[in-house]
């Protein structure tokens, strides 16, 4: 039996304007936009490494060198923090080790499909995971650790998905479900289709991609060709579609909670039940919470 590749790559791509967020956004990275505490690209590399990932790649462009800051050492930060005697624990998780973060630009924002071909050249010849800041997965295992898992056992390519009242799912990437898997309680299903940002009548279900993806290296040789598709964009749900047929693809349901932080309600989602669960302010939280609503 030969061994599967593991998984030691995920490509992070952070390119993208965040105009959603502006003014926020204009001058800092949307995906260091903090949920309480932590910057959203933290929560996503922190799932990647808990999966067993340690090589980040971030597909980044103009204006987006703050993320690779984050994860680099801050000489006159820490200094001062340990002459007061503060604790460093608190930056751990943003201590890469040398070598394990790589960036490569994406010039032009052609679409999520040509920032993950950006790629390309250090994903070489191995399955890589794709992982979308946006998208806050929270649940023990992570998102991306039930995907690995899932992984080791029927290889090939695995979409995270999740179900969306249908109204919602103009907005996403969406399957057409096949059979459900035996032995995976329900979580493992065979992909037939896949479709970008359809209209309502014609999504084939309302389950949508999440944000979360494990792919075979025969990906980047699609996208070599691939055709400009919704919003005029180079889109890797139409790179996998093409796919399908000549590569197993399964759709793992994530056993979690999801945020869509893309989106500002879902983004004060986010922070209000995180906040809600901490142990140090979420008493605090939940009272003000309480008192905002009683008006
Ligand atoms: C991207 C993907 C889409 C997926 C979504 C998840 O869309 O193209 O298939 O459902 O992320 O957030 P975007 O949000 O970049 O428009």
């Amino acid at each position: 039996m030969s061994a599967r590749k593991p998984i030691r790559k995920a490509v992070f791509p952070v390119a993208g304007l965040g105009t959603r967020f502006l003014p926020a956004t204009k001058a800092i990275p949307k995906e260091l936009l903090p949920i309480v505490d932590r910057p959203l690209i933290q929560y996503a590399v922190d799932e990647a490494r808990e999966a067993g990932i340690d090589q980040i790649i971030f597909v980044t462009g103009r204006g987006k060198t703050a993320i690779v800051e984050h994860f680099d050492i801050a000489y006159e930060l820490e200094n001062t923090m340990v002459e007061r005697g503060k604790s460093l624990a608190v930056l751990d998780a943003t201590r890469a080790v040398p070598g394990d973060i790589i960036t490569v630009r994406q010039q032009v924002p052609l679409g999520l499909g040509h920032a993950i071909w950006c790629a390309r050249a250090i994903v070489g010849d191995e399955p890589f995971a794709i992982m979308l800041p946006d998208e806050l997965m929270v649940g023990t295992p992570g998102c991306m650790a039930q995907m690995v898992e899932a992984y080791n056992q029927v290889g090939g390519n695995l979409i995270s998905v999740l179900e969306v009242p249908i109204e919602q799912v103009p907005s996403y990437g969406v399957i057409d479900p096949g059979a459900v898997l035996e032995g995976f309680g329900g979580a493992l299903t065979e992909v037939k289709g896949l479709v970008e940002k359809p209209p309502l009548d014609q999504a084939p279900s309302n389950k949508i991609i999440s944000g979360r993806y494990i792919l075979q290296p025969e990906v980047m040789r699609t996208l070599e060709n691939q055709e400009k598709g919704a919003g005029g964009e180079i889109q890797l749900t139409d790179a996998m579609a093409r796919m399908i047929g000549t590569q197993p693809f399964h759709a793992v349901t994530f056993a979690g909670r999801r945020f869509d932080c893309g989106s500002k309600v879902g983004f004060v989602e986010a922070t209000l039940a995180l906040a809600l669960e901490r142990e140090d302010i979420g008493a605090d939280v939940r009272r003000i919470a309480e008192r905002l609503l009683r008006g």
